[in-house]
């Protein structure tokens, strides 16, 4: 069952909570609403599928940094992955246990690498500059840095090409021809570094689990190379990327089990322990964006929907052209007839808009709409132009509406400037 679904009254309901009852409740919108339970359930989808195999579950905090969610996702048992310096600090104050964490990044800085060399995380190598730099941190804190090489396996993952990180030309990794510079760079440092395993990370939004298999034995045949020359890695890392269905049509989409059990018996064969970075397919569907209805206009042949809500709180559809589904969250008035609409924000820029070319019934002024699926890459960024202060959030848990992040406001703003 998913958290967010209609009731036989017509009005969507949140784990049995109206999201009507829930805008008249809180003090404005728009506003994030989540499931604390669905987000228990994706990640118990994860540890049900690696039952048998030895793993590590490093959710790619990127997706959504709240302190709370990291906090109960981190209670279940979860790692984390990381991608910056203050992502690694919320990690740890989240209190992830840093031997389940990952940095990685093609531009971490050193200073950062000397705080992930201090606690003991994964480091993974992403270039030669990166390399000297980890080997540097090392030095300065006196420890030895378990790393992961990052190889970019040119595997084409058929999806956007901002979200596509593994085709050769990508700025992230090392390419396989360089592969024997960097073990032997290793070798010369094997004081500082110490190689555990190898990385890669395809892109986002992969629906395709064979994309997934045909990564992995690539993979698998670079950790036969590379413990041929006497390293002892014990780590395949095939990074995160599952998608998640947008369009709610019902397709049948991979799950966590298909794509565990497309790898299985490789990571078995080999004897190794599975790393795994899910960012949007652990919390993706676990939130909506709840707004509130300004007005409804029609310019010639186009009907607009203009909402609160705007790409300032949630740009994946202006920036990827990204599709989530939008629904009203109350029944219509009976006379309400059904049109196609854009639905747009208050922000001055035709990029401001939610949805294009919805079908949907009239909705009255004031009426809730909400933009599903609206858990990972939407407030992690959200941003505050035209001065929309970044919303609050809230999650359902067993029943009850709980803040779990304050609004941002203009006051926040203003004190930016304290003192100057
Ligand atoms: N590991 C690495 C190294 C990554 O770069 C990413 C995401 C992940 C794991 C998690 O991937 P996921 O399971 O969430 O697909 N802002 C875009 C998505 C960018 C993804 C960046 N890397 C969007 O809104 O679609």
């Amino acid at each position: 069952l998913h958290c967010f679904s209609k009731g036989e009254d017509g009005f969507l309901y949140c784990e049995g909570v109206r999201v009507q009852d829930v805008m008249e409740a809180v003090e404005r919108s728009p506003f994030y609403l989540y499931s604390k339970d669905q987000i228990t359930r994706n990640f118990e989808a994860y540890k049900e599928a690696l039952k048998g195999l030895r793993s590590v579950v490093g959710y790619a905090i990127k997706a959504n940094n709240n302190l709370k969610i990291l906090e109960h996702l981190k209670d279940l048992g979860c790692g984390a992955v990381l991608v910056s310096g203050n992502e690694l600090r919320l990690a740890l104050r989240a209190g992830f246990d840093p031997a389940r964490c990952i940095f990685n990044g093609n531009g971490k800085l050193l200073e950062d690498l000397v705080l992930a060399a201090e606690k003991g995380v994964f480091v993974n190598v992403d270039s030669e500059f990166d390399l000297e730099n980890i080997v540097t941190a090392a030095r300065v804190v006196g420890k030895r840095v378990p790393v992961l090489l990052r190889i970019n396996p040119d595997v084409d993952p058929q999806v956007h090409p901002y979200v596509a990180t593994g085709n050769k030309t990508s700025k992230f990794g090392i390419r396989n021809e360089k592969l024997q510079w960097f073990l032997d760079a290793v070798k010369t440092h094997s004081s500082e570094i110490n190689l555990v395993g190898v990385h890669c990370h395809l892109g986002s939004t992969i629906t395709k689990v064979d994309i997934f298999r045909d990564a992995a034995i690539l993979m698998v045949n670079f950790i036969d190379q590379i413990r041929a020359q006497g390293f002892q890695l014990e780590y395949l890392n095939i990074g995160g990327g599952l998608g998640i269905d947008y369009h709610h049509t019902g397709a049948v989409l991979p799950t966590p089990m298909d794509l565990i059990n497309t790898v299985r018996e490789l990571v078995l064969s080999r004897d190794l322990t599975l790393i795994i970075e899910p960012g949007r397919s652990l919390i993706a569907n676990t939130c909506c964006l709840v707004n509130r209805v300004t007005g409804v206009k029609t310019n010639g042949t186009k009907n607009f929907i203009v909402i609160d809500g705007s790409m300032a709180e949630l740009i994946r559809p202006s920036l990827y052209g990204a599709y989530q589904h939008i629904e009203l969250v109350s029944p219509p008035l009976a006379d309400a007839k059904v049109s196609t609409y854009d639905v747009v924000g208050p922000v001055c820029e035709s990029a401001d808009f939610l949805g294009k070319d919805r079908e949907l019934p009239t909705p009255a002024k004031g009426a809730g709409l909400v933009v599903h699926d609206a858990g990972a890459y939407c407030m992690s960024m959200a941003s505050t132009y035209n001065l929309k202060m970044r919303p609050p959030e809230y999650w359902v848990d067993t029943g009850s509406v709980v803040k779990i992040r304050h609004g941002e406001t203009l006051e926040d703003f203003v004190k930016l400037f304290d003192g100057l």
